[in-house]
């Protein structure tokens, strides 16, 4: 089935995903301007009290930024930018933001941590799409019922909350009952895995630990440099410091003093989002990263990152045709 509207001018089917703290106007806009969704959690704009709303002003600049692109360059518009809801109970700000969203007419919603139907309404109000991140055929199933538009499958390997699926498992699932937009996530960091996840049968990848070692992402140089030095042996798999499961850097987790090959269990009941944090203090530099980022050699600008993708996406393909059409 045709991908909607919204989503059909893409220089890349690739949605740069949210990254908790990370991801800020800079990054979304370069991401935009090159082509492929840019987006950022709601979360990540947060005020002081009693000063101006950072959500508003971070959708005004962004809506600005990349109208005055798409003037100086209509024969290669930007990409549109995707706002992420974490709809979890402990997010008091869910209401507010979805309100400034919709003042917004934030064009593509990525709603996490549950499927609320009064979020995909809010979304289409305003002639927005929403995007529900899965990690299972099951949720994939209660967000379709609830009315999302799509769904960003969310693999073993991802970076931040990961699921434990395979890739080829999950989106083979979900392809069998559900046509609309799938998007991969899981170890996304080349060209080739990007073509891959079409292959399996997604409309396109969702990468966020390669963005993380770019100029751009609001992250300390040595998490940066961090992504750069490890590989996929270097991710540790734990429930321990949010409560869901997710992927680590295993020296970020040393650095703070425990042992990333023996952690223990979580206490679900402390998850938290509403604090501006979900973990503890003392955990703040535990670093979260998908496997795939062996990839990642360097700090670039994300534009000569997304060129980078974009340059293997395409040798990737001429390889592969000359590859199948051996066998037809
Ligand atoms: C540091 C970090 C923070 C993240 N924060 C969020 C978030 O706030 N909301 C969300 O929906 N996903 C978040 N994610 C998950 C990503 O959106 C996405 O699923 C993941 O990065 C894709 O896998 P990859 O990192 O291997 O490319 C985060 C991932 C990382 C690495």
């Amino acid at each position: 089935m045709a991908l909607p509207p919204i989503l059909q001018n893409l220089k890349l089917p690739l949605i740069g995903s949210p990254l908790f703290i990370i991801s800020n106007p800079d990054l979304v806009i370069a991401q935009c301007k090159a082509g492929i969704v840019g987006s950022f959690p709601a979360l990540n704009a947060r005020e002081n009290d009693g000063d101006p709303i950072l959500l508003d002003q971070w959708l005004t600049r962004i809506t600005e930024e990349l109208d005055r692109y798409n003037q100086a360059n209509p024969d290669s518009p930007a990409a549109p930018y995707a706002v992420n809801q974490i709809v979890h109970r402990s997010n008091a700000r869910l209401e507010r933001d979805i309100e400034i969203c919709v003042k917004h007419k934030v064009p593509v919603w990525i709603t996490s941590l549950g499927a609320r139907a009064e979020v995909n309404e809010a979304a289409h109000s305003c002639g927005g799409i929403t995007l529900h991140d899965v990690i299972n055929d099951r949720f994939a199933h209660k967000a379709i019922e609830k009315g999302a538009d799509g769904l960003i499958a969310v693999s073993a390997g991802a970076g931040g909350h990961a699921g434990a699926l395979s890739p080829l498992a999950l989106v083979q699932e979900i392809r069998a009952w559900f046509e609309g937009p799938v998007f991969l996530s899981g170890s996304i960091a080349t060209g080739d895995s990007l073509l891959a996840a079409q292959a399996m049968g997604a409309d396109g990848g969702y990468m966020g630990s390669a963005f993380i070692a770019t100029t751009e992402a609001n992250a300390a140089e040595a998490y940066k440099q961090m992504i750069v030095d490890s590989g996929a042996s270097d991710i540790v798999y734990s429930d321990l410091f949010t409560g869901v499961w997710g992927n680590y850097l295993k020296p970020s987790v040393a650095a703070a003093g425990m042992d990333p090959d023996n952690l223990e269990r979580s206490d679900p009941s402390k998850m938290d989002f509403g604090s501006g944090s979900s973990k503890p203090k003392s955990w703040k530099e535990i670093w979260g990263s998908g496997q795939g980022i062996g990839a990642v050699k360097e700090v670039v600008p994300a534009a000569d990152l997304i060129a980078r993708i974009t340059r293997e996406y395409h040798a990737a393909f001429d390889r592969l045709s000359g590859q199948v059409s051996h066998y037809r």
